[in-house]
């Protein structure tokens, strides 16, 4: 038995067949049977003897054998009953692969007489075979920048049956992006191709994995399925991307150089060199950001590499661009805004700016001394000054507006007490910690004549001798004035008034307008003068001018400079008229008594009485200082009729002045009404 192929008969053969069929038809002794592949053991196949012609029963007596070219183990018959089975299953792919016809040969022959007989088994093609692709994983490689439209050819399936059982249709997992087109060439095979219906994004989908499925015309229908695996090239289709469009940060001011001022953080979405980023600064930052910060490329760190002072700006808006190492590179921006923040690093600063100096002394309360104008260059706190003056001085502070500040006298100054003023004017910020900054003010005290010339006591008192000679020094009296200048220049003059009978002071002394000396103009005359009270007036030559008076209390002292004067009645000589002295007069009798006055005083003027010639005095003696006149003893007749006495007064002076009076006694029998003693 030999399985045939039709692509291999040879065209005698072909018509052979032909004609068997037409034999077998009109019974001629040519069998054909048809049976579908794969038929299993036993399979009925035909009615082998009946259909030769031959009787079962003689089967095996003719011995009915049959024969088949190569292997004879597809089909077998029943002896007993001529039906043709099969043995084992044939694959009608494995016999005849594609061919269109397949058949087994068989050849029957039996005995009495010999015949030969050819039965020919046609094998039906059944679907038995899926369509079949090469390899379990199809790889495609698609640039995301393909445009839609575009092809990919795919690697078709093989289906091992024929006819419709092989013949193939393909689809795809549903998708988006992709669609078959599917071509029958010339020669009736097919091409298949991918086609791109919306360009790829490898950022989104990096791989598009989808079930490409063949199916058989068969009934039922078989299938086959491949992986395509469809991985998306990436092109540079994106820019890298910030992952803020705007930085905020903020930096202390006087940060260190080097100090990490912020990672900026850019990714770009494609790969390899397109990936790769660098930074850089925009081409347009001016110079003086640029020479602040510096940029990493590969890191995106910026830093600091010079002084950031709040004082010179307080916002750095730097713009940075991002690219990446693509030949055809993409960029991206940020803006990175660095917001300077101000730390205490700048003291307040000080400056007077107008002074109007020196201060009167007379200056009210309120007078603007001077103006101080404060200023620091940090902000908020740490610009904020407060400023101060030391307690305990006559000036304070007034804050005129916002930073200025006017000093001014608080209450009266005197420049005899202090004649200048240091004030520490102190500026202060309320930073942490402050920073702080002091001047200082030196305040003249101008003099103002406020101070009248002063003596020292209220009351001079002086004691002159009377008889002083004219043009003497009596005294000097002396004032002092605390003004300065002309407005302690003092000069003296005595306040005028008279004195007595309309006598003046000036008559009597002078002042000194510049020493205060005080001279006497004429002798003193006790007698008439003993005190003399003026007034001196110091007067300073401010404008106006101030005076101060004092009292100067002059005693003139006595001299003795007077005779005692002895009074006589009417003759003022001194010397008394005769006394009647009765001659019964005992012892102590009081006969008289002389008279006699000092015009000087004191000593001067205490006078004592003697008789000058004791011998000559007789009975009488007189009283050492009543002047009294009486009798030492009883008159005698012998004491004569008339008696004279001289007597001596003298005062207490040193040197004495004395006088004499001299006195005549008459001695009487009887006094008579009336008689006296007469000085
Ligand atoms: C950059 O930012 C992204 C998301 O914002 C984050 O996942 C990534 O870790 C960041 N990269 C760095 C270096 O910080
Ligand atoms: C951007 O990246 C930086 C650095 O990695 C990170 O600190 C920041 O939080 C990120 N910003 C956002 C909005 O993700
Ligand atoms: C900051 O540091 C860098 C590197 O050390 C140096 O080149 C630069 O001159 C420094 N800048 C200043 C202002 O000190
Ligand atoms: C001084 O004396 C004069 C004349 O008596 C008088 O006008 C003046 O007020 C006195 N001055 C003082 C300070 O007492």
């Amino acid at each position: 038995m030999a399985l045939l192929r039709r692509d291999s008969l040879g065209t005698g053969q072909l018509l052979r067949l032909v004609l068997l069929h037409t034999a077998w038809e009109v019974g001629s002794g040519q069998v054909r049977y048809s049976l579908p592949e794969e038929s299993k053991h036993g399979t009925f196949v035909g009615r082998l003897a009946q259909d030769l012609g031959l009787e079962v029963s003689e089967l095996v007596s003719r011995m009915f054998r049959m024969v088949s070219k190569g292997r004879g183990d597809y089909f077998e018959v029943n002896l007993q009953s001529g039906v043709l089975f099969v043995n084992s299953p044939v694959d009608r792919e494995e016999g005849c692969g594609q061919s269109p016809l397949c058949a087994i040969d068989l050849e029957v022959i039996v005995d009495k007489p010999v015949r030969i007989f050819h039965v020919e088994v046609e094998i039906q093609d059944i679907n038995d075979n899926a369509p079949v692709f090469l390899v379990q994983e199809q790889n495609l490689g698609i640039s995301e920048s393909r445009l839609s439209g575009s092809r990919f050819p795919l690697e078709g399936a093989s289906d091992a049956d024929i006819g419709t059982n092989s013949l193939l249709t393909y689809k795809l997992s549903s998708n988006e992006y992709f669609t078959l087109d599917v071509q029958v060439k010339n020669d009736h095979s097919r091409l298949v191709e991918l086609v791109l219906m919306k360009p790829l994004d490898r950022e989104e989908t990096p791989e598009h994995r989808l079930l490409f499925t063949a199916t058989d015309g068969g009934k039922p229908e078989l299938t086959g399925t491949v992986q395509l695996v469809i991985t998306v090239l990436d092109a540079n289709d994106n820019a890298p991307v910030f992952n803020q469009s705007v930085y905020e940060v903020t930096v202390l001011e006087n940060t260190a150089n080097g100090t990490l001022v912020i990672t900026l953080n850019a990714t770009d979405l494609d790969e390899g060199i397109n990936k790769d980023i660098s930074y850089s600064f925009s081409n347009l930052l001016p110079p003086s950001v640029r020479k602040l910060f510096s940029i990493d490329p590969d890191t995106g760190e910026i830093r600091l590499k010079g002084e950031v002072d709040y004082e010179v700006k307080t916002l750095y808006e730097i713009r940075v661009e991002v690219r990446d190492k693509s030949p055809f590179p993409s960029a991206g921006h940020c803006n990175v805004l660095v917001e300077i923040l101000d730390i205490n690093d700048n003291a307040p600063e000080l400056a007077v700016t107008s002074l109007s100096l020196p201060v009167p002394e007379d200056a009210p309360p309120g007078t603007v001394v001077a103006l101080i104008s404060v200023s620091d260059r940090d902000s908020g706190d740490n610009g904020k000054v407060t400023c101060s003056i030391p307690p305990d001085l006559p000036f304070q502070l007034v804050s005129t507006f916002k930073n200025y500040h006017s000093l001014v006298l608080a209450e009266a100054v005197d420049r005899e007490r202090v004649s200048e003023y240091k004030i520490l004017v102190t500026a202060r910020d309320e930073g942490a910690p402050s920073l702080s900054a002091s001047s200082s003010i030196l305040v003249p005290i101008a003099d103002v004549n406020d101070n009248a010339p002063a003596f020292p006591q209220p009351v001079y008192t002086v004691f002159v001798k009377e008889n002083n000679r004219p043009g003497a020094h009596l005294l000097s009296v002396s004032a002092s004035d605390p003004d300065l200048r002309e407005n302690a220049f003092v000069s003296y003059s005595v306040v005028e008034r008279s004195v007595g009978e309309q006598q003046p002071v000036s008559s009597y002394i002078s002042v000194h307008s510049e020493s205060g000396h005080i001279y006497g103009l004429q002798p003193f005359d006790y007698e008439e003068l003993q005190v003399l009270q003026f007034q001196v007036s110091a007067r300073d030559a401010g404008f106006p001018s101030l005076c101060g008076n004092v009292t100067v209390q002059l005693f003139v002292l006595d001299e003795n400079d007077n005779a005692p004067a002895v009074s006589a009645p009417g003759s003022g000589r001194g010397s008394p008229g005769p006394e009647l002295v009765p001659l019964s007069a005992g012892a102590g009798h009081v006969v008289g008594k002389v008279r006699a006055v000092d015009a000087d005083s004191g000593y001067n003027a205490w006078l004592r009485y003697e008789v000058q010639e004791a011998r000559a005095a007789g009975p009488f003696r007189v009283g050492v200082y009543s002047g009294e006149i009486s009798t030492t003893r009883a008159l005698e007749e012998s004491d004569g009729p008339s008696q004279r006495l001289v007597i001596l007064v003298k005062d207490h002076g040193e040197p004495a002045l004395s006088a004499t009076a001299t006195g005549s006694l008459s001695l009487v029998e009887r006094p008579q009404a009336g008689d006296r003693v007469r000085k």
